[in-house]
């Protein structure tokens, strides 16, 4: 298939890009390297530098190429930002989806894959999450994954695109071979900052809140490698040759508290990984774990790193020989 990846050249599209090819898929990324990376992009997939608010440039690329499938990991990403500059998740995240999905409609484009996120469920009543409980976006950047969602539905209805829409909990990991991870800037997830502090870039970790109800009071989260992402992607995009759209959750249905991820960071790296304790952050819930039954059942997906040791060990290859990331950091 020859396929479009947008943000190709971020933390997960970059891992997907290179599966893809690896499995004999053509590749083409899109990417405004607003926060992605050109080195993180395969050398056999093109690259086309573009911005998805740029309609003419969205024109001329679906005019270029006959693609047989999109996967869109285009997006602003951070929770904390959506609330203090709304507009620019609104704007950017919802107007580049809307351009994007009305070139997929006018070039017949037949499937597509949305990276939509665990963000949509703000204070499940169920855990393990499944698809069936109620969407409450938890932030401005979930309620702009919750519009995509809509507008999918309102493409299957009207244009006939078969999607799947993929709500992951926390992508992480680096491929195993150590040539690409995560390179985010600023950081705001767990597992590489705990990694930054291995490194000797932090002098400390903090831990926001230690009276949650959990075993030893630190917040439950769901890792999922990034590679077993780009495996369900793949999966789903092969799948919507039935016919029809879905949506599924994936995480690899471990939960691990936060003093776990950093007893598991101590022993794969030696370091010692000091820790503080800071008041709890608003909006934080005590657990949050996917229920991935349903990918399971229907399409026979399952995470092969679904030990949290195994994850960080491909993280850890990756920061310690490539300390500043791809070495191209935007402030
Ligand atoms: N990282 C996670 O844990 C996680 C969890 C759930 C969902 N997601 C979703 O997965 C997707 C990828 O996340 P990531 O961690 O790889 O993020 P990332 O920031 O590393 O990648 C996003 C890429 O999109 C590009 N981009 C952003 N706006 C663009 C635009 N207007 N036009 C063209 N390119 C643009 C960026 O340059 C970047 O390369 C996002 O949609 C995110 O919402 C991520």
């Amino acid at each position: 298939m020859k396929v479009l990846v947008t943000g190709g050249a971020g933390y997960i599209g970059s891992h997907v890009t290179e599966l893809l090819i690896e499995r004999g898929h053509q590749v083409v990324v899109y990417d405004n390297l607003v926060a992605g990376h050109r080195a993180a992009v395969h050398p056999h997939a093109t690259f086309v530098h573009g911005d998805l608010l740029d309609q003419e440039q969205l024109t001329d690329l679906f005019a270029s190429h006959t693609f047989d499938g999109v996967m869109h990991f285009a997006s602003h990403i951070l929770v904390g930002e959506s609330m203090q500059n709304p507009w620019k998740y609104l704007r950017d995240n919802v107007a580049g989806t809307t351009n994007l999905l009305e070139a997929v409609a006018s070039a017949h484009v037949r499937r597509f894959i949305l990276s939509s996120t665990a963000n949509l469920f703000d204070k499940p009543q169920h855990i393990p999450i499944n698809e069936d409980e109620p969407l409450i976006p938890g932030s401005v950047y979930g309620e702009t994954k919750f519009i995509a969602e809509r507008m999918l539905m309102w493409m299957d209805k009207l244009y006939e695109l078969k999607y799947c829409c993929l709500r992951y909990f926390n992508a992480s990991g680096a491929h195993p071979k150590g040539h690409i991870g995560e390179d985010h800037y600023p950081e705001t997830h767990l597992i590489p900052i705990v990694l930054q502090v291995a490194l000797g870039q932090r002098d400390h970790l903090t831990i926001y809140g230690s009276d949650y109800n959990t075993p030893d009071g630190t917040c439950i989260r769901d890792y999922i490698h990034v590679l077993d992402l780009g495996e369900a992607h793949i999966m789903a995009l092969e799948a919507l040759a039935d016919g029809r759209s879905r949506v599924y959750n994936l995480g690899s249905g471990s939960g691990y508290s936060v003093l776990e991820v950093v007893e598991t960071a101590r022993a794969v790296t030696g370091h010692p990984i000091p820790l503080q304790y800071g008041q709890r952050r608003s909006g934080d819930v005590d657990v949050l774990v996917a229920d991935s039954s349903r990918i399971k059942q229907e399409l026979g997906w399952s995470p092969k790193y679904d030990h949290l040791q195994r994850i960080v060990e491909t993280a850890w290859n990756w920061h310690k020989n490539h300390p500043y990331g791809f070495g191209d950091r935007k402030k």
